[in-house]
């Protein structure tokens, strides 16, 4: 079963001075459909990596963009959780034909999928939200990851290096076992720079340590834009260095979200206007990536 929807959603543009600023709505069609579990891999006691056989999803989502998923059949839960879409799976002939979700275990809906079996079908609304604005050369771009918030950086990392754009990802865990697919982000042409908070693997600490020391190293005539995803705090931390600094970025925030349509406002987050004043936007359609000097922290 395929439904489709017509939302309104906002879109980027690059300015000269490679800000990104905001374009008026545009409509962008969004599809509900029933999509089964193709495969379940499971990669730690809380995280896994459940692909959805999702091929008008696959083919039309965006770097950043997330899908809404109803994971249960009955009342409990009741909505559906919002995912980012990890990968988009092809076939030989290189037509997209689903996608991954990375899933973190942390309630009831995401305890569902995290035990689902092959087989199952879900329905899946999406592709959802503003996306990430990919750069181009010689702009480099940071991508820094909190824990579950690497979802979203699969698919930016392939565009950009698609792109031959020089990637970082500095991206933390709290332990060695929080941290995933660093192998498959290398084999991309990624460098990775890697932190725990108990010192497990890579730097014992949080992720914006070895960030704020490469802000500090880089040359200031060589532009990078930095892009983050993960928990508000490291967001917040990722913003403001990137304002001491200097340097543009774009975050992907994750608030708890009721529909992903703008219906609920329960994802409501304070935003900077540009003529000063601030003003509340839905992140499911304002977002989740904004600018990060455009959030009230
Ligand atoms: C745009 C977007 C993209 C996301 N992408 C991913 C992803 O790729 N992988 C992933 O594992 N998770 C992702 N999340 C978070 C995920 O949606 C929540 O963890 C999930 O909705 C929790 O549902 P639950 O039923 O398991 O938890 P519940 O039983 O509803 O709640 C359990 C706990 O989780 C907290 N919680 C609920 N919603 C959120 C939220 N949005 N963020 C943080 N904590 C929450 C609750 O406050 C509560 O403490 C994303 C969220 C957003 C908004
Ligand atoms: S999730 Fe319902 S308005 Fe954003």
């Amino acid at each position: 079963m395929l439904s489709v929807f017509s939302v309104v959603n906002q879109k980027y543009h690059r300015s000269p001075n490679h800000e990104i600023t905001k374009c008026p709505y545009t409509s962008l069609v969004v599809v509900d459909v029933d999509a089964e579990v193709v495969a379940n891999t499971r990669l730690s006691a809380d995280y896994n990596v459940i692909a959805l056989a999702a091929p008008a999803i696959a083919s039309d989502v965006k770097p950043g963009q997330f899908v809404m998923v109803r994971v249960g059949t009955g009342s409990d839960p009741l909505l559906r959780r919002p995912f980012s879409v990890f990968e988009i799976l092809r076939d030989e002939r290189g037509r997209a034909t689903a996608i991954t979700l990375l899933n973190k275990r942390v309630g009831v809906g995401t305890r569902l999928l995290f035990k689902m079996e092959r087989g199952h079908v879900v329905p899946v609304l999406g592709p959802l939200g503003r996306p990430f604005e990919p750069v181009e050369p010689p702009i480099r771009a940071w991508l820094v990851a909190g824990g579950v918030g690497l979802a979203p950086f699969a698919t930016l990392a392939e565009t950009l290096r698609t792109r031959a754009v020089d990637v970082t990802l500095f991206y933390g865990g709290r332990s060695a076992t929080d941290l995933f697919y660093v192998d498959w982000f290398q084999r991309l042409g990624v460098r990775t720079v890697l932190t725990t908070e108990d010192g497990t693997q890579g730097e014992r600490g949080r992720v914006t340590l070895p960030l704020e020391r490469a802000l500090r190293s880089i040359d200031r005539e060589q532009p990078i834009m930095m892009y983050a995803c993960g928990p508000e705090p490291m967001l917040e931390a990722v913003a403001h260095l990137a304002r001491r600094f200097d340097r543009p970025s774009q975050v992907s925030v994750e608030r708890v979200m009721g529909c992903g349509l703008g219906g609920c406002y329960s994802c409501v987050i304070r935003v900077r206007q540009h003529h000063g004043g601030s003003h509340f936007v839905r992140s499911c359609i304002g977002g989740p990536v904004f600018r990060g000097d455009e959030i009230v922290w």
